[in-house]
């Protein structure tokens, strides 16, 4: 389906520095949901319309990666009804989007772990998403579910184990191989809506060099102008890696 929304690219974005690769921390539903007097769980229902009008968004300007963090290692703290909602709203989710997705060439991606937690519904549905896009080359929606930083990180070691690497061979290299997408250039830009200023443990590697946006608007009104207004304030940041200006 083309994009139900097509916007102008803004004036105020320079095109020759479009990120290559964008994070988003999903956050404020539960706040957007109590405020309007209903169930938090009607916030993430409402946030799929960000979802994908960002995900439009971002096509529209040639960002190549989108990491969106939909469910973390914590979340599991959350009460069971909320965590059954979130299971069978992102099993949804996929169901009605990926055929869309598929035909603008997105590219559908997972990080995370799949554990025993997971119903094996939602797992299928994952699995089912992955190969009906696996060859769109647009952007990659890499949806980052059960997912914690050093859930990943953990993982990554245990590879190294398993693959009985030497002590004297374990490097930088060596780990980023390891994580869920080595393939995926570092978050250029990480978005976190609701007005939090944390990390909530996404990326906790790939966001060593990443410019941090933080905005106030909760994640269900999130829409594409407000990733450009990140991408507008990202353009302004002067990254040095370390290094100094020559
Ligand atoms: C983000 O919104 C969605 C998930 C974490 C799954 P929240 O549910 O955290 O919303 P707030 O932060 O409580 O408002
Ligand atoms: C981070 O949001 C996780 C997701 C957006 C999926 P949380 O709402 O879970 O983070 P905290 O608890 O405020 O740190
Ligand atoms: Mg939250």
């Amino acid at each position: 389906m083309p994009d139900p929304r097509p916007t102008p690219i803004p004036e105020n974005l320079d095109m020759t520095m479009i990120p290559t690769h964008v994070g988003v921390v999903m956050d404020g539903n539960g706040r957007w949901a109590t405020r309007q007097g209903l169930p938090r769980t009607e916030g993430h229902g409402a946030g799929e319309k960000a979802l994908v009008d960002t995900t439009y968004g971002a096509l529209a300007i040639g960002v190549k990666a989108l990491t969106v963090y939909a469910f973390s290692t914590e979340n599991w703290r959350r009460p069971i009804d909320e965590v059954r909602y979130l299971m069978n709203f992102n099993r949804g989710l996929l169901e009605r989007r990926q055929h869309e997705l598929h035909e603008v060439g997105v590219r559908i991606t997972f990080s995370g772990r799949r554990d025993w937690r997971v119903p094996r519904g939602v797992l299928k549905r994952m699995d089912e998403a992955a190969a009906l896009t696996k060859d769109n080359t647009a952007l990659v929606l890499n949806i980052a579910f059960n997912y914690g930083g050093r859930a990943e990180i953990v993982d990554a070691v245990r590879r190294l184990v398993e693959d009985r690497v030497p002590a004297s061979k374990v490097d930088e290299k060596a780990i980023r191989q390891r994580l869920y997408h080595p393939e995926l250039p570092d978050p250029d830009l990480v978005v976190r809506t609701s007005g939090e200023y944390r990390t909530s443990n996404f990326l906790l590697w790939e966001m060593a060099y990443s410019e941090l946006v933080f905005s106030d608007v909760l994640w269900p009104d999130f829409r594409r102008e407000d990733l450009y207004d990140a991408i507008a304030e990202y353009q302004r940041r002067d990254r040095r890696f370390g290094g100094v200006e020559t």
